[in-house]
Parts: structure tokens; C-alpha cells; sequence
């Protein structure tokens, strides 16, 4: 590794400007390390147009290299290190299967606004921005869903159910006005799925997803700690189950739980309920406070980046193929992201 890593210094001194290296925070030291520009997603999605590189190289997981690539400039090449770093939750939601089930819900005369979360890929993108609807992060859920909302008869939230769930108790959605579709509408046909008798009355119907990641942190977890030490604070990612989510101090996305560990008083005991790379960071950049991971979850995906195929992309990055997608997908997915954008200026 440390070959790789004075290679990787090397080619960033020699491309100076010519090169912007990307990571998102649940990236391991060694790779964060070596990168210029931290953030969320919606922190890295609003970066690609300030930037000036010809080469910008995502450390993160594919969709948010190809969110990246639906942004950027003409003469912009986006890269990611491992194409095959892909988001679980991202692919409980296909593009055909999204578009047949806004058909569906739409099929009695109302407007479904479809809100997709950035961790989907650009062909659902595609057909949300088609569809009339913006996508969302954890960070600005809350603001899109208030938006999405005032745009139509119902919202079409997805694929995240825990974050629709969540973000619609911050926003006091009874829950008699929301439902969560069947599992079978990931894998099988939504026509099979989809009762439309069970979602007429509904002004929010999300899509049955989840982060497996975030499924390992527990209420019962939370409430052994709690009896073990009251004093303890327990914060959360909104991608954790809403019963994890209300157990909680706080809850909000990987920049919400940065920043209230480091605005902490000294002592604190923090359990942080998101990615084991950003909470072991967090641990060793206070060292002040104690800031334990709620349970160890590592996203497999976000490992696949390594210094050493980081290096390997770099060493010939003007002829690696840039991820990219058809005109036909970007163009409606761009509008879909360039709305939530303003929505969020
Ligand atoms: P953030 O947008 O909060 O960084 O989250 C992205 C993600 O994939 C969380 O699992
Ligand atoms: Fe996807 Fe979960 Fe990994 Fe985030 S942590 S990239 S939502 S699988």
C-alpha cells in the first residue's frame, strides 16, 4: 500500500488542477486520506459544478459517480475506482419497475410526484425527472418531501422506506396518510403488487427499500445502553428503522452526526448509529469525548475503493473509460437533480 500511496501523491502533484479526488465520508482513513474534497452526498453533488478538473474521480459508490456524471460540464471525466461498488438499497429500485408502478398509482386521474433518494441510479433518476419529481438527500429529505408534496395529489418516495417514514414524522404526516408498498414490488412484477385500493387515500406511498447496513442498529441495543449509563447520547442515521430513529437523541446524515459530535462537550459518550469507517473516525479525531459505533456495520460496497485501485485508475486516467450514461437517461435525470438543487439553494 504505501507504493500505491507515493504513486497517488506523485500523480496528484503532476495533474495539479487536472485531477479532483472525491470521498464520501464512510470511506476508510486510508483512501479519505488521499482525497480533496470530503461531504455527504448532497455536499459532493453540489461540488461537481464549482469544479474545474478535466478528471474527477468519485471514492464512494456508483450511483454517486453517475449522479456526479449527469451533472457535470462538458470536457468533465468522472471516475470511480471499482465500477462494481454498487448501493444495495440503490438496487431494490428499477427503473421499468418505478415507471409500471407510477402507471399504476396514477392510472385513477391523480399526480404521483415521485421522490427519489440520491442513492438510486440514473435511469430511476430518468424517470423521475420524467415524471415531474426531484430526488433528495438525508440531509434536505425534510425540504423536498414539504416541496414534493405541495406539487401533486401523493409522493412516490424512493427506495428508502425508513427514510420516507422517518422524514414523514419530522413533518407530522399521520399515518393514516402513508403506507409502505409490498416487498414483492423490488423483485416481482408491480402490477402483481401494487393494490391501488390500499393506496388511493394515501398522500405518501413509499417504495419497500432499506439500507442493510442501517438495519443492524436496535432499539433494544439502545435501551441496554441507556440502563447501562442514562447519561449516554445516541444519534443515528434516518436510514435506521423510525423505531431506532425515535429511540434516538438525534438523527440526521453522516455531515448532521459529524457535526454533533464535534460540537459535543468535552466527556461526551456518543453511540453513533451509522457506517463503522466514519464513526471509528470520528473516535480518533476527538479524543476527548468517547464515540463508540452502536453496533460495528461496515458498508462492503464503500470497501471496495482501496488506495490500491485508486492508484490503478490514476496511472491511467486518460484513457480509463469515465462513467457516463445515454443522453436519453441524463438529460431528465439532470432535471430531476437541478430541481432539487434549487429547491435547496
Ligand atoms: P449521506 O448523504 O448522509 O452522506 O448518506 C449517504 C449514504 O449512503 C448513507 O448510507
Ligand atoms: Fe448504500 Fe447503505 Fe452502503 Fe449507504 S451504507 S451506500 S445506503 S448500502
Amino acid at each position: 500500500m504505501e507504493k500505491s500511496i507515493q504513486e497517488i501523491r506523485d500523480i496528484k502533484k503532476a495533474m495539479g488542477n487536472r485531477l479532483a479526488i472525491l470521498g464520501h465520508h464512510y470511506q476508510s482513513d486510508d483512501v479519505i486520506a488521499l482525497t480533496d474534497i470530503q461531504g455527504d452526498s448532497l455536499e459532493l453533488a453540489r461540488k461537481i459544478g464549482d469544479l474545474d478538473a478535466e478528471h474527477i474521480v468519485f471514492c464512494g459508490v456508483y450511483f454517486m459517480a453517475e449522479s456526479a456524471a449527469i451533472l457535470r460540464r462538458p470536457g468533465q471525466n468522472i471516475h470511480i475506482p471499482d465500477s462494481t461498488a454498487t448501493c444495495p438499497m440503490a438496487d431494490m429500485a428499477e427503473a421499468d419497475k418505478v415507471e409500471a408502478t407510477l402507471d399504476i398509482l396514477q392510472a385513477d386521474g391523480r399526480k404521483i410526484i415521485p421522490l427519489t433518494y440520491v442513492n438510486s441510479s440514473a435511469a430511476v433518476k430518468g424517470v423521475v425527472g420524467r415524471y415531474d419529481g426531484s430526488v433528495c438527500t438525508s440531509a434536505n429529505a425534510k425540504t423536498m418531501l414539504k416541496w414534493a408534496m405541495d406539487q401533486g395529489d401523493a409522493v412516490l418516495f424512493l427506495p428508502d422506506r425508513h427514510l420516507a417514514m422517518n422524514t414523514a414524522d419530522a413533518l407530522g404526516i399521520a399515518e393514516d396518510e402513508r403506507t409502505i408498498l409490498p416487498q414483492g414490488v423490488i423483485d416481482g412484477d408491480p402490477r402483481l403488487f401494487v393494490d391501488t385500493a390500499a393506496t388511493a387515500d394515501r398522500r405518501l406511498i413509499a417504495w419497500p427499500g432499506y439500507c442493510p447496513i442501517h438495519e443492524a442498529f436496535t432499539v433494544h441495543t439502545i435501551a441496554e445502553l441507556r440502563t447501562t449509563d442514562p447519561a449516554i447520547k445516541v444519534i443515528v442515521h434516518p436510514e435506521c428503522d423510525p423505531a431506532v430513529v425515535q429511540a434516538a437523541d438525534g438523527n440526521g446524515s453522516t455531515t448532521y452526526l459529524i457535526n454533533y459530535v464535534a460540537d459535543a462537550p468535552t466527556g461526551s459518550i456518543i453511540h453513533v448509529g451509522t457506517e463503522t469507517n466514519l464513526v471509528s473516525r470520528l473516535a480518533a479525531r476527538f479524543p476527548d469525548k468517547t464515540i463508540k459505533p452502536l453496533a460495528l456495520s461496515l458498508c462492503d460496497d464503500m470497501g471496495k475503493i482501496t488506495v490500491d485501485n485508486l492508484a490503478a485508475l490514476l496511472r491511467n486516467i486518460d484513457s480509463a473509460p469515465p462513467v457516463d450514461a445515454s443522453e436519453a437517461i441524463k438529460a431528465p435525470a439532470r432535471i430531476a437533480l437541478e430541481r432539487m438543487l434549487k429547491v435547496c439553494a
